[in-house]
C-alpha cells in the first residue's frame, strides 16, 4: 500500500536532507505521536516557551499544541481534555452525553490539524514530502484543508486546499488569510457531499510531481492519530465524569463521519472500555444507512462514499440525522431568542446556553445522533456517551443566517425556539437508527470496493485486509516506529538541541 501512508523507512535520501535543512531554518520541530497523545511527554522547555505563542498564529511550536488537552485559554494545558456534559434539559435524554471540544486545537480552532498532521508527519520523516520544491493538496470538505493550510504554512511550503464551491463562507475568509497565493483555495463543484469532484481534482493535480497529495480518506496516519490520541483523551474525558458517578459506563462513542478519522477513537475506546461505536451521517444522504447519496448542509460530513480508513466491521451503529434538524438547533443554539427560551422555558443552566456557541453544526449532529441512541437502547442517568464538537459555531455564522430565512421566515421567535427543541431534541427518535447485523457490516463494507478498488486503484488484496480486526490493531505498529523516525529528524535538524 505504498500511496496509503504506511512506510516507516526512509525512501528518498535527498528529499529528507532537503527537509531537514528546511525544518532547521525554520525552526521546525515535529512532535511525536505519543507526545500528541500524552501532551505531558512534550519537553518543558517547549512548554515554557510556548506560553508566550499566539495559538491562532502560523508558530513551529504550535505543533505542540495539535492534542487535546489546550485549556479553555488555549495557551495553556489541561490534565483532562475540555468537554462539555449536556444536561436532560437540553437534550431530553437521560443518558449523559459529553462533548470534547475540538475548538481548542490550535490555528484552524478544530480537531481536523490533528488528522493533517498524522498524515504529513510519516510523509516528511520517510522523505516522501520536500518542502522546499512540493506543494502539498489537502483534498476536504473544509477543515482538513484548513489544517493542512496551516501546517504547510509552518513549513514554508505552499499548501492547497481543495474543496467544495458552497462551503460557508467563512471557511474560505479563513483560508484566504492563511494561503501563500489565491490559487491554493481550489473549488470543485458542488457541496457537502461531491467528494467525487474532490477527488477528480485532485488526480489533476497529481499529474504534476510537484503536487504531493494527502488523502485524509485513505491515509492511515489519519486513523492511526486519531485512534492513538483522541481515543486516549475520549478516555480521560469518561473517567473525568465518572470520578463524581462511580457506576458510569461508557456506553457509547458516537461520531459524524467525513474522513471516519475520528470514528478511530471508538476502536480505542471499545478495547478500553466496552463502548459501542456508532457512525452518523446525514439522512439526506444516506450512504451507510441505505447506499444512498443526495444533498445535505452537515458541514465535513457524509461524503457519499466510504473512506478507506473506516474500520465497518468493527461499528456497530448507523445513525441518520436530518440537516433541517442540524440547521434548525443551530438557529436555537445561537440566536439571542432560542437561547432565551432553553433558559426561560426549559430550565437549562445558563452556564451551558452561554456555551452552546462552541458547538458547529456537526457537532449539533452528534448530540442528536447521541439522544437517538440513548432512546433505542434506552440509556439512563449511569450511562455515558462520548462524541466530540470538531468545530465550533464560528464558523457557522452565515448559514445559520440562512437558516433563519429558510426555516423561519427571517424570524426565529419562541414558536419557532418551541418547534426546533421539541421536534428535534426532545423528540428526537430512533429512526434512522441501524443497529449493524453481521450482514449490514458486509454490505456497507463491500460498498467501499466501487470508489477504492474499482476507481481509486488500491489492490483486492489491501482492501479486503480492513475486514479482520487484526489489520487495524496492527496499524498501531507504526505509531512507535514513525516516532523514532521523528526524534531521529529532530535531532538531525539540530532544533531539538536548539529549543532544549
Ligand atoms: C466540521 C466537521 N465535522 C466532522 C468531520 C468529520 O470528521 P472525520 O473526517 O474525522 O470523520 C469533519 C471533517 O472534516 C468536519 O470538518
Amino acid at each position: 500500500m505504498a500511496r496509503l501512508g504506511l512506510e516507516t523507512t526512509l525512501i528518498d535520501g535527498d528529499v529528507y536532507r532537503r527537509t531537514l535543512a528546511r525544518c532547521r531554518e525554520a525552526g521546525v520541530l515535529l512532535p511525536t505521536f505519543g507526545a500528541l497523545k500524552d501532551p505531558c511527554a512534550i519537553p518543558a522547555a517547549i512548554t515554557e516557551r510556548l506560553a508566550d505563542v499566539d495559538p491562532d498564529a502560523p508558530h513551529p511550536l504550535n505543533l505542540f499544541r495539535v492534542h487535546w488537552f489546550n485549556d479553555a485559554s488555549r495557551r495553556g494545558r489541561a490534565v483532562t481534555p475540555g468537554a462539555i456534559e449536556l444536561t436532560p434539559e437540553l437534550t431530553g435524554s437521560r443518558a449523559r452525553i459529553v462533548l470534547a471540544l475540538g475548538e481548542r486545537f490550535p490555528m484552524i480552532r478544530a480537531h481536523k490539524v490533528l488528522a493533517a498532521y498524522g498524515c504529513l508527519a510519516p510523509r516528511v520523516v520517510t522523505g516522501q514530502f520536500d518542502p522546499t520544491r512540493h506543494r502539498a493538496i489537502w483534498p476536504s470538505t473544509g477543515n482538513y484543508c484548513r489544517g493542512g493550510v496551516a501546517i504547510s504554512r509552518i513549513l514554508g511550503c505552499r499548501g492547497v486546499a481543495v474543496l467544495p464551491e458552497n462551503m460557508s463562507k467563512e471557511r474560505f475568509e479563513w483560508l484566504e488569510d492563511w494561503v501563500v497565493e489565491p490559487s491554493d483555495v481550489v473549488r470543485t463543484p458542488g457541496s457537502e457531499s461531491n467528494v467525487k469532484e474532490i477527488y477528480d481534482a485532485c488526480a489533476t493535480l497529481e499529474r504534476d510531481p510537484a503536487n504531493v497529495v494527502f488523502n485524509q480518506f485513505c491515509e492511515y496516519g489519519n486513523y492511526i492519530v486519531h485512534r492513538l490520541c483522541t481515543g486516549a483523551a475520549l478516555e480521560r474525558v469518561f473517567y473525568a465524569v465518572a470520578e463524581s458517578r462511580p457506576r458510569a459506563k461508557l456506553a457509547a462513542f458516537v461520531a459524524a463521519t467525513g474522513s471516519a478519522g475520528a470514528l478511530a477513537a471508538g476502536d480505542h475506546l471499545k478495547n478500553a472500555l466496552g463502548a459501542r461505536i456508532a457512525a452518523v451521517e446525514a439522512v439526506e444522504c444516506p450512504t451507510l444507512l441505505m447506499n444512498g447519496f443526495g444533498e445535505h448542509n452537515i458541514q465535513g460530513i457524509g461524503d457519499k462514499h466510504l473512506p478507506l480508513i473506516h474500520n465497518v466491521m468493527n461499528t456497530d451503529f448507523v445513525i441518520g440525522v436530518s440537516d433541517h434538524a442540524t440547521d434548525t438547533l443551530m438557529t436555537l443554539f445561537n440566536v439571542d431568542e432560542g437561547r432565551r427560551y432553553l433558559i426561560q422555558r426549559r430550565g437549562v443552566d445558563p452556564a451551558l446556553v452561554a456555551q452552546l456557541g462552541l458547538f458547529g453544526i456537526s457537532s449539533v449532529c452528534n448530540i442528536v445522533a447521541a439522544a437517538k441512541l440513548a432512546k433505542y437502547l434506552d440509556l439512563g442517568p449511569d450511562d455515558v456517551v462520548i462524541t466530540v464538537a470538531t468545530d465550533s459555531a464560528a464558523m457557522y455564522g452565515s448559514e445559520v443566517a440562512k437558516a433563519t430565512t429558510r426555516y423561519f421566515g427571517n424570524r426565529f421567535d419562541s414558536v419557532g425556539a418551541g418547534e426546533t427543541w421539541g421536534r428535534f431534541m426532545a423528540g428526537a427518535g430512533v429512526d434512522h437508527v441501524l443497529e449493524l447485523s453481521h450482514v449490514d457490516r458486509k454490505r456497507i463494507f463491500n460498498l467501499g470496493y466501487f470508489t477504492w478498488v474499482e476507481q481509486q486503484g488500491v489492490s483486492i488484496e489491501d482492501f479486503s485486509a480492513r475486514a479482520r480486526q487484526a489489520f487495524w490493531d496492527g496499524l498501531l505498529d507504526l505509531a512507535p516506529a514513525w516516532d523514532a523516525m521523528i526524534e531521529r529528524f529532530n535531532a538531525e535538524s539540530g532544533v531539538a538541541a536548539r529549543l532544549s
